[in-house]
């Protein structure tokens, strides 16, 4: 998609978190308080701070007419302080131009938003509504505002399984397309929750019963169902061994792609965690499933 297709994507319609509020307030009042709503700000001194700031926040300020800055400094809640961005080799950021063929910082603002991006006459990129809110996820919502419906809005109750993994993987990319490979080895892959969730036994020899929100309360943060959710499939499962613990932190193992970062692998799966041969990337056996 060109960088221009991108900023008239979808152009109409969106009528803004606000409107929405006036009759799903308390959907309005806990969504408010998410990473997904945290997403994008505008930190005091006008630079764009990316991240809700539960991992890491990075800068992005304008430099020039047509460019933007990603800065080279990140900070990291780890620390509490400023190390290397992810992907960076040297603290001075790198510059990209605006409409670069590959649409880069169109897009980290694109999915950091909601609604359309437009631009200024000092060609400054702004986001409709900073951070992720109702109408990225239920598309835009003017003519529902305006006579509500059921029908005349993305209602993902409806979707299946594949169709939510989808639709989070708007951002949180998609699940790979037939026949196209993925790198399952490189750890910064398994940020890509639907990537690697896609792969799973669970996923794909449950009929469609387990989706992103089976786990994932889409409207409000906080613990994610995980053991309660594994029990409800797996009341039994035929262990060699006790295994004592939580089952995800054995079958969904924690993967650190630099020291400052952690994301949780979503291959559900038997992992060797220990001595030789482990890795966290894949499933080291497969169960009676396959
Ligand atoms: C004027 C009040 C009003 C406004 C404004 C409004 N809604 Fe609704 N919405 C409703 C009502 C009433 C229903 C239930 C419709 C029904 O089932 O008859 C509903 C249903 C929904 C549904 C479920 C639809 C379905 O098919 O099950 C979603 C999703 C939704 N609204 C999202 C939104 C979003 C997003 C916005 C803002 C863009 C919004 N609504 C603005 C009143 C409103
Ligand atoms: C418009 C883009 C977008 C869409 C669509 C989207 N997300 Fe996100 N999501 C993000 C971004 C950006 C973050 C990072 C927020 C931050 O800075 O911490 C995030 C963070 C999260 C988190 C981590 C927050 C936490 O509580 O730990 C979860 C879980 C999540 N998303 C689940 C989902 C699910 C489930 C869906 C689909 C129903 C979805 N997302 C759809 C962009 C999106
Ligand atoms: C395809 C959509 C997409 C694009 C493009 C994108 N992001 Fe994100 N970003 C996400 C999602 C989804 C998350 C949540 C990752 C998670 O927690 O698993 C996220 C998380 C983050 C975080 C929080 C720390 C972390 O790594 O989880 C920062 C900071 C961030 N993005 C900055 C950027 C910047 C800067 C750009 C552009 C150079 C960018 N993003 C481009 C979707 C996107
Ligand atoms: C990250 C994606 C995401 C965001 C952001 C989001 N929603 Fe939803 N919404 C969903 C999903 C997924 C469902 C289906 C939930 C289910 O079936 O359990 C849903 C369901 C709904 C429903 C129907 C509830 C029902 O019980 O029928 C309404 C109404 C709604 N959302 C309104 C909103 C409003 C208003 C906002 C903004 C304040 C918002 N949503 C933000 C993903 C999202
Ligand atoms: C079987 C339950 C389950 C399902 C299904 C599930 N998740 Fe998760 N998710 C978890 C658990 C458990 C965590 C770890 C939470 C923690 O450690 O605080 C997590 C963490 C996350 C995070 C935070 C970053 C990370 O990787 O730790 C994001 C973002 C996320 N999930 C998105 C998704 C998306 C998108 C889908 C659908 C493709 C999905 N999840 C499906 C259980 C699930
Ligand atoms: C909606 C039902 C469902 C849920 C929820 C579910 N699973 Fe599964 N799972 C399955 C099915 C179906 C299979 C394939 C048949 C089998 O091995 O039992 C499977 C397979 C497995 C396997 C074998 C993996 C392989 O590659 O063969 C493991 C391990 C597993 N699940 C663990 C978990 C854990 C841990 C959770 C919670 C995080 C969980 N499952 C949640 C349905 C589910
Ligand atoms: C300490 C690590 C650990 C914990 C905790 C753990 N498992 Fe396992 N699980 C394994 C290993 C290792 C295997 C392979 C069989 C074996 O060696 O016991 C396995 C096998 C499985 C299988 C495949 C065999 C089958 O029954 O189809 C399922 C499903 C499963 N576990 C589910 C769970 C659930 C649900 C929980 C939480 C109640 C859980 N596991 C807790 C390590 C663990």
């Amino acid at each position: 998609m060109t960088p221009v297709a991108l900023l008239l994507l979808a152009a109409q319609g969106f009528s803004g978190t606000a409107s929405c509020a006036a009759c799903h307030g308390g959907i309005a009042r806990n969504q408010a308080r998410t990473r997904h709503a945290g997403a994008l700000a505008r930190a005091a001194d006008g630079r764009w701070a990316f991240g809700a700031g539960a991992q890491a926040i990075t800068y992005v300020s304008q430099a020039g007419e047509d460019a933007y800055l990603e800065h080279g400094l990140s900070w990291y809640r780890k620390t509490g302080g400023l190390a290397l961005t992810p992907g960076h080799g040297h603290p001075a950021g790198v510059t990209y131009p605006t409409f670069a063929p590959d649409a880069a910082i169109l897009r980290c603002f694109q999915c950091h938003s909601t609604g359309t991006l437009r631009l200024t006459e000092k060609r400054e990129i702004l986001p409709a509504e900073p951070g992720v809110h109702c109408e990225s996820c239920h598309g835009a919502g003017g003519a529902h505002a305006a006579r509500p419906a059921p029908g005349n809005i993305v209602s993902p109750k409806r979707l299946s399984a594949a169709a939510l993994n989808d639709l989070c993987g708007a951002c949180h990319r998609m699940p790979p397309a037939a026949g196209v490979a993925t790198n399952f080895e490189n750890p910064w892959n398994v940020r890509h929750q639907p990537v690697y969730f896609s792969q799973s036994a669970c996923f794909l020899q449950s009929g469609g019963a387990l989706s992103c929100i089976s786990c994932h309360d889409p409207h409000q943060d906080g613990a994610p169902a995980g053991d309660s959710k594994c029990r409800q499939c797996h009341a039994e499962p035929k262990h060699a061994a006790p295994r004592p613990g939580a089952c995800t932190g054995c079958h969904m193992p924690a993967v650190s792609p630099s020291p400052w970062l952690r994301f949780t692998n979503h291959w559900i799966g038997v992992y060797r965690l220990e001595g030789p041969g482990a890795n966290r990337l894949r499933p080291a056996a497969q169960g009676r499933g396959r």
